[in-house]
């Protein structure tokens, strides 16, 4: 068994109903004077969610700790030095620990799903004080601890919080007992703490047509309000939370089970109010019981998410291509609160593997991202290890595993499915390419290695992936908005294309982990892969069965076609981009790969004519209609406002956003030549309706920055580069240059 700074420290559970939030109390005599004091550290960790206090005063500025992992194998404690707050003390040592139900008792999922890791939540802490001679004292939670029911009388991740501020602390006592955990499961946290970011205001107060009181603040974001109110004792406050307005209402239909209500019942006294236990997915809020009347300086809205660094900056001379890119650091912000989700708003807020499957290139631009998803693909390991099928599951942490669907529900929709399995190599993929970091490629390779096995099973006696269950190119726009995975491609082609791309970079993982045995095994399970999908799918002038963009940009971009027949099924991608207006035909699978199967096989102006197109279904559709994130689908929206009538339509998933990839390295030309931009390619590619753009990204060997302009067919292009870091520059006229350090500026025809 591991040891773990919590192996004596018991974990205390409280009698008291679901949503009340029980606050434990624990203190003890000092053994020396405060000043004796060198060093406090206090750990602690929660089945549930927990705030601590050391001697009355917060031990953090984090939020919604311990985070939530793959709990089963994985349950993070965190660590905190509160050396400063017991030095500065006075009297007894004192631990309080307020404890919410978070993702473990959390009921999530959709529909019928109420998954929940255990009916119980219970809290475990060690406070640890080292004095001036050496001597260590130890405060550690214990079933003698006291509890009681804290003012928060309700706290749910979907459905909200309440906070009855009459609470003060004196309430009775309520009955504590230590639970059974297996401390085996405890380790340090190594996802980045949750935070809190910038604060906004509203933007507009004012009475809806029903007469209600609507704040806008502006962008649609993730966290909570934050206020200070005095009113009459006893009055309630309700705060309703939605993404977007509908005639003029809160659209809350989008949101389904989730009712995403704060309530604070006021004390007669000043009381300040943010709800911890929950967030919410919101831009607008309808406030209900204001004590007189409300105004633009009486709240904020607080944004929450995991810490990432950020390192990436695009801008160009379209504002609405900078506002998409804008968009998609929102909605990567809003789902990067502790997993990869789908989206923060509804009741979901899973970590779907095929969302961040498309869209963990995108990410690791904008932001540091290597912490954040590698912890998640420890996870996905450890799932995938454990489930039944070995298969990568759809959603990580495997919540669903627990859910109340009808029999036969997750039946219908298991085993391995390309994009969303295919995460166990995409992510790590996109990892290495960015980070170049073989330590965590070698840990994250025997998730490659059990999802590859998982399909081989599968792969049809034609040498294609055709068995099984496929979500395939899932919310291509041409499918009813009832029925998501009716796309026009294929699913087999889809998927047999899928494999390809993942035996093949499992081939490349295994050759640099100097696995020279299974290199050769999913080198050739990729060249049979390759093989069957030409013969079987392509034909000689190039065409793909079910003949729609997303079948050739995946053939394409994954490299699955030779010379000759790639550039007739690019010409073929070309006529079909050009034939729907320029207009999106792609769902998941296609759209991250669409734009580069056009500018890597000749066809830039076409790519470009797709990205700036403003007609729905289209990247800049959200954007003319006022997106500030990127939209789950592309007509979340309809043209005439109305909400789109499916039932699953959020204005924040990042999957479709999964373009700004390629708008960085192609419209921007900053690549990776080797992993982790240890050699770098700046290659940009000019096309109709961009006259310049500026990107930068600080890379690993330090910043690089690429700004190139166009005018009068002449392009201008300024590189700034680090110390050490070879970098080949590649212009429109064909020349190559080497360069390393310091300012370089080049020009050429176009
Ligand atoms: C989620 C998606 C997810 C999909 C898979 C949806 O409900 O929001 O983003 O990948 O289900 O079926």
């Amino acid at each position: 068994m591991r040891a773990s700074p919590l192996d004596d420290a018991a974990f205390l559970t409280a009698e008291a109903p679901e949503g009340v939030a029980p606050r434990f109390h624990g203190a003890a005599a000092l053994d020396a004077p405060r000043e004796e004091v060198v060093a406090a550290t206090l750990w602690a960790t929660a089945q549930g969610i927990y705030e601590a206090t050391v001697d009355g005063m917060p031990v953090t500025e984090s939020v919604l700790n311990p985070g939530w992992t793959s709990y089963e194998w994985r349950l993070a404690y965190q660590s905190f030095d509160v050396t400063a707050t017991v030095r500065g003390g006075t009297g007894d040592l004192e631990v309080g620990l307020l404890l919410g139900n978070g993702w473990w008792r959390g009921r999530l999922g959709f529909g019928a799903a109420n998954a929940n890791y255990g009916e119980g939540i219970a809290v475990a802490a060690a406070l640890e004080v080292e004095f001036r001679d050496g001597r260590r004292q130890r405060l550690t939670t214990s079933p003698e601890w006291r509890a009681t029911a804290s003012g928060i009388t309700r706290n749910s991740l979907y459905k909200g919080q309440t906070v009855d501020a009459r609470v003060h602390g004196d309430e009775p006592a309520l009955a504590v007992r230590a639970v059974e955990i297996d401390h085996a499961t405890l380790e340090p946290q190594a996802a980045p703490p949750i935070l809190r970011h910038e604060t906004l205001a509203p933007r507009r107060i004012w009475q809806s047509p029903s007469g209600r009181t609507l704040v806008d603040f502006g962008q649609n974001l993730v966290g909570w309000l934050r206020f200070t109110v005095r009113g009459r004792r006893g009055d309630v406050i309700r705060l309703r939370h939605a993404e977007v307005l509908e005639d003029g209402e809160l659209g809350t239909r989008p949101l389904r089970h989730a009712d995403a209500t704060d309530e604070l019942i006021l004390s007669g006294g000043d009381d300040v109010f943010e709800p911890t236990f929950t967030f919410h997915g919101f831009r607008y809020v309808e406030v209900e019981g204001w004590p007189g009347e409300l105004g633009p300086e009486d709240l904020e809205a607080v944004v929450v998410h995991s810490e990432m660094a950020r390192t990436g900056h695009f801008r160009c001379s379209d504002e609405l291509v900078n506002q998409l890119i804008e968009n998609a650091i929102w909605s990567q912000r809003g789902n990067f609160l502790s997993v990869p989700t789908d989206c923060p708003q509804r009741d979901e807020r899973l970590g779907w593997t095929g969302d961040i499957a498309a869209y963990a290139a995108s990410a690791s631009f904008p932001f540091d991202t290597s912490d954040f998803l590698d912890s998640w693909l420890r996870d996905l390991r450890l799932e995938t290890e454990h489930a039944p099928d070995r298969a990568v599951p759809f959603v990580v942490p495997a919540v669903l595993k627990y859910a109340d669907f009808p029999e036969g529900h997750l039946g219908e929709w298991s085993g391995p499915t390309a994009i969303w399995g295919d995460a166990a190599v995409w992510v790590p993929q996109a990892l290495w390419h960015a980070y170049g970091d073989r330590e965590r490629l070698a840990a994250h390779y025997p998730a490659m290695v059990l999802h590859l096995a998982s399909i081989e099973p599968l792969i049809s006696e034609r040498g294609l992936w055709e068995n099984g269950n496929q979500f395939g190119d899932w919310l291509d726009p041409d499918a009813p908005p009832e029925d998501p995975a009716a796309a026009k491609a294929d699913p087999a082609v889809v998927a047999t294309a899928c494999l390809y791309r993942s035996a093949s970079f499992a081939a490349d993982a295994a050759k640099e982990l100097g696995k020279d045995e299974d290199a050769a095994r999913w080198r050739a399970l990729a060249e049979r892969t390759r093989a069957a999908f030409v013969r079987h799918y392509v034909q000689a002038d190039g065409q793909i069965q079910s003949d729609c963009a997303t079948v050739y940009a995946l053939a394409i971009a994954f490299d699955v076609l030779e010379d000759e027949v790639r550039d007739r099924a690019a010409d073929r991608l070309a006529a079909l981009v050009r034939a729907s207006g320029y207009r999106v035909t792609t769902g998941f699978a296609g759209t991250p790969f669409v734009t580069w199967a056009l500018s890597e096989t000749g066809h830039v102006e076409d790519a470009y004519r797709l990205l700036l197109e403003r007609e729905c279904p289209s990247w800049l559709y959200p954007v003319t209609m006022g997106a500030t994130t990127v939209w789950e689908r592309w007509d979340s929206m309809l043209p005439d406002g109305s909400i789109n009538p499916g039932e699953m339509t959020s204005f924040n998933h990042y999957a479709l956003g999964a373009v700004v990839d390629w708008i960085h390295q192609v419209v921007g030309g900053l690549r990776p030549a080797s992993p982790g931009y240890g050699r770098v390619r700046v290659e940009p590619r000019p096309g109709p309706g961009i006259e310049w753009a500026e990107t930068s990204l600080l890379t690993r060997g330090g910043p690089v920055t690429v700004a190139w302009r166009v005018s009068d067919g002449e392009l201008t292009l300024e590189v700034g580069l680090p110390d050490g870091v070879p970098v080949d520059v590649v212009l429109p006229d064909g020349r190559v240059v080497e360069v390393a350090g310091g300012g370089h500026t080049f020009s050429a025809r176009v």
